[in-house]
């Protein structure tokens, strides 16, 4: 049999992976990285927290994008994996109907509470736009879409078409024709966009990803009646918000709307083997697989092989069993409530907003007297820059900057976060500001020197 060995690779491109990853994948990545600040070496993971080569711990509230829900390592899903390896059932016949995907499809549905759905499994939460693209368009013979502004549904093509950022789209032009952007929030444009009935599908995210913006109460409930109006299908994007991340099973749901079509992904993998899925009424997916022929019309090879269904299945009985969407819910309210309680004390935090553990923390560097002289709109960005380096390299808290026009810093650790972990964040984001307004001559000179050594890549919006 032929030997390998994992470790003795890890520990040849462990300490120096930077420049090799710059050689042989991405350098204008490792460059960002190094710029950003970014500039630690990970050796280990477990639960919401990461260890770097001197032995020191952090705080993960990047989460993977949001996607590691039950934290890193987690033990029940290490061994349904072992399980799945050891006991080896034959993968990827094809020509079958896997045990495992029916387990899951019949566990997802339960835990949604979907029993009436059909099941449609991804690799990938973009994929799983990509496919109810395709299922809208199918069960209703339109051909255009609908979403809102400031939008993040991913980042493949058809995904891409319904992008809100343009940074994002530019260059990967021409898109899929006909898709139609509606100012976030505004419910009369939606009706004038959908108005002559070839709208095939209104995507949105329950809680805008990027900038956690939530939905204004009711406008949901709005935003179905017009789509039942005229004849649109609402898909609910819950890749991110799905699964607990946002204090329930769907955030749509807590938003009072059942959509024609739902999107997950990063909650039902949580980030051990990819995986996501598209979920709707069974009269619509007989729309598109509407004869033996076309039972595979749409499909692809990875998408039911059983390491990824066992994942999902031992992911949702992780999540029941250790309650965590409730502990989401929980957890969420004590920190959005930390950081409101903070505002007033400390001096740069102009709203906490979001649900569950899914927050955003708006900054206002007005009140911070931080001023970059000719750089008045990209200022918020690099405020939230600064302190995003601040808080990993003082308070080792992994935080992203994410920006809709100003300086929003998330936080979506796993949700097996404990409440010392809550007292830590709340810590971190006092301490950090305090310092950053006490020492903004360094903090401005900081930026300065950043964006001369890097004009243009710290001032890109991120993605999420
Ligand atoms: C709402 C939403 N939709 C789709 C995607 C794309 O998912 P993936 O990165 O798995 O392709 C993301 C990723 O961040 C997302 O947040």
């Amino acid at each position: 049999m032929a030997t390998f060995d994992l470790q003795s690779i890890l520990d040849a491109y462990g300490p120096d992976s930077g420049r090799a990853y710059a050689e042989h994948l991405n350098p204008r990545f490792h460059d960002l990285l190094r710029l950003v600040g970014f500039d630690r070496r990970f050796v280990r993971g477990e639960g919401p927290h990461l260890w770097d080569d001197r032995g020191d711990r952090y705080l993960d509230a990047i989460g993977g994008f949001a996607c590691l829900t039950l934290g890193r390592d987690h033990p029940t899903v290490r061994d349904a994996l072992e399980q799945a390896l050891r006991i080896a059932p034959p993968t990827l016949i094809q020509f079958e109907t896997p045990p495992l995907a029916v387990a899951l499809a019949e566990s997802l549905k339960r835990f949604l509470d979907r029993p009436d759905d059909r099941v449609f499994f991804v690799n990938s939460g973009t994929e799983s736009v990509e496919a109810a693209m395709k299922i809208a368009r199918a069960a209703t013979d339109r051909s255009s879409f609908a979403h809102w502004s400031n939008a993040f549904h991913g980042l493949t093509l058809g995904a891409l078409s319904m992008n809100g950022a343009g940074w994002l789209r530019r260059g990967f032009e021409p898109l899929v024709p006909g898709c139609r952007e509606v100012p976030f929030g505004d419910p009369e444009a939606l009706r004038t966009a959908l108005a002559d009935e070839s709208v095939a599908a209104f995507f949105f995210e329950p809680i805008q990803g990027k900038g956690v913006v939530p939905h204004p109460p009711g406008l949901l409930r709005e935003v179905a009646e017009i789509c039942r109006q005229t004849g649109t299908l609402l898909v609910a994007d819950e890749v991110q918000t799905g699964l607990g991340r946002a204090g329930a099973t769907l955030a749509s749901r807590a938003d009072g709307v059942e959509p024609d079509l739902v999107c997950v992904s990063k909650g039902l993998s949580a980030g051990s083997i990819p995986l996501g899925a598209v979920l709707g009424s069974a009269a619509v997916f007989d729309r598109v697989f509407d004869s033996v022929e076309r039972s595979v019309v749409h499909s692809s090879t990875f998408r039911e092989n059983p390491l990824a269904m066992t994942n999902g299945l031992a992911v949702l009985h992780v999540l029941r069993e250790e309650g965590l969407v409730e502990r989401s819910a929980r957890l969420g309210d004590a920190l959005i409530d930390g950081l409101r309680r903070l505002a007033p004390t400390v001096p740069g935090i102009r709203s906490v907003r979001g649900r569950g553990l899914m927050i955003g923390v708006e900054l206002d560097p007005k009140a911070m007297s931080i001023d970059l002289p000719g750089l008045a709109n990209r200022t918020p960005t690099l405020v939230a820059q600064a302190l995003v380096v601040r808080l990993l390299q003082r308070h080792r808290l992994l935080a992203q900057s994410t920006s809709k026009g100003s300086g929003v810093i998330k936080l979506v650790p796993p949700l097996v976060i404990a409440d010392e972990d809550v007292d830590w964040i709340v810590e971190a984001f006092r301490e950090s500001l305090q310092e950053l307004a006490r020492g903004r001559g360094a903090a401005v000179r900081g930026l300065l020197g950043m964006l001369q050594r890097a004009p243009g890549v710290v001032l890109r919006e991120s993605m999420q």
